[in-house]
Order: structure tokens, then C-alpha cells, then sequence
């Protein structure tokens, strides 16, 4: 049985790469911000709305220890996950975990063109972003880093180096 969770910052690319890397073992893929929204019908967005952050993290957690149960699987956490109540040592006693780690400035330059979408980031002009990034990213790194494994995505920017990152992260998970 194989059971990956990966996590990382907003815009890390934890789809991009999750989605090939589940195709190539062949496993199914589950986003647990996608599961949610089909658990729940609300987007995202519409849950902070209507619960606050508080809220959502509790139902966070909640899908978090369904989604984790589930046996070859590939599954990619929001960015906040693994820094709330103890998700982080439960996905370590469930699944190998990975933290896809890239810059501040790398996050926010993949943050900019898709910020609509993020609740936390709605609102807040190129150099709001790059400072909330970098701040945020420092804080949240601590629980980041008790993943099993690290891996650098720094270089994900076309499909060739997305082919690249998934086969270098099947030979450092030795699969
Ligand atoms: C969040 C990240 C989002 C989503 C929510 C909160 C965070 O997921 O869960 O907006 O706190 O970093 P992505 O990391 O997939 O954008």
C-alpha cells in the first residue's frame, strides 16, 4: 500500500506535480481543498466566508483524517494544513510525507497570477504579497519540516521540468 501526502506554501505546485506523480505509480490523486468542496458543496473561499479560518480548519482537519485513510492515493494538502492542531505528526503516522519547498520569491511570483481564488491573499497588492509571503513562510516552515522528506521545486515552470521533479522525487521516495 502507497499513500503520499504532499505539503507546502500556497503555490509550491503540490497539483502540478501531485497529479503526474500519482499517473506514473498509479495511484489516484485526491487535492484535500477539491475534497472539501465536493464533501461540503462551498468552494473554498465560501467556507471562510460563512465559518472564519477557525471554521474552516476544524472541517480542514476533519476531511484531512478521511482523505488519509484512503490506500494508494497521492494526496496534496492546502497550504495551512500541516500548521494546525496535530496534522502534521498524524500525516506522518499515515503517509510519506513530502514538503515541496521553494522561495519567497518563487511562491509569490506563482501566487501572482492566481491570487483571486486564495481567501488569505484576496486583496493585497504585489509587494503585500511578497511580504505576507515571505513572513507566513518563515512561521510555517517549523511545522513544514518535520515531513518525512524535503523536495526542492524551485524548477517547475514548464512540463519538461514537471517530468523532471516527478522522476527525481520517485528515486528520493526510492518508488
Ligand atoms: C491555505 C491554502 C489553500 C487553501 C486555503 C488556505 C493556506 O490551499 O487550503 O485557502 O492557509 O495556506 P493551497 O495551498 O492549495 O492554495
Amino acid at each position: 500500500m502507497t499513500r503520499i501526502i504532499l505539503i507546502g506554501y500556497m503555490g509550491a505546485g503540490k497539483t502540478t506535480i501531485g497529479k503526474p506523480l500519482a499517473a506514473a505509480l498509479g495511484l489516484s490523486f485526491y487535492d484535500l481543498d477539491w475534497y472539501i468542496t465536493m464533501r461540503y458543496r462551498r468552494s473554498v473561499a465560501e467556507i471562510f466566508a460563512e465559518r472564519g479560518e477557525e471554521g474552516f480548519r476544524d472541517l480542514e482537519r476533519r476531511m484531512l483524517h478521511e482523505v488519509a485513510e484512503f490506500e494508494d492515493v497521492v494526496v496534496s494538502c492546502g497550504g495551512g494544513t500541516p500548521c494546525f492542531y496535530d496534522n502534521m505528526e498524524y500525516m506522518n503516522s499515515k503517509a510519506e510525507t513530502v514538503y515541496l519547498k521553494a522561495s519567497p520569491e518563487v511562491l509569490a511570483a506563482h501566487l501572482r497570477m492566481g491570487k483571486g481564488v486564495r481567501p488569505l491573499l484576496t486583496g493585497k497588492s504585489p509587494e503585500e504579497l511578497e511580504a505576507y509571503v515571505s513572513e507566513s513562510l518563515a512561521e510555517r516552515e517549523r511545522f513544514y519540516c518535520k515531513a518525512k522528506h524535503i523536495f526542492d521545486v524551485s524548477l517547475m515552470e514548464n512540463i519538461k521540468q514537471v517530468d523532471r521533479s516527478v522522476e527525481a522525487l520517485r528515486k528520493q521516495l526510492g518508488i
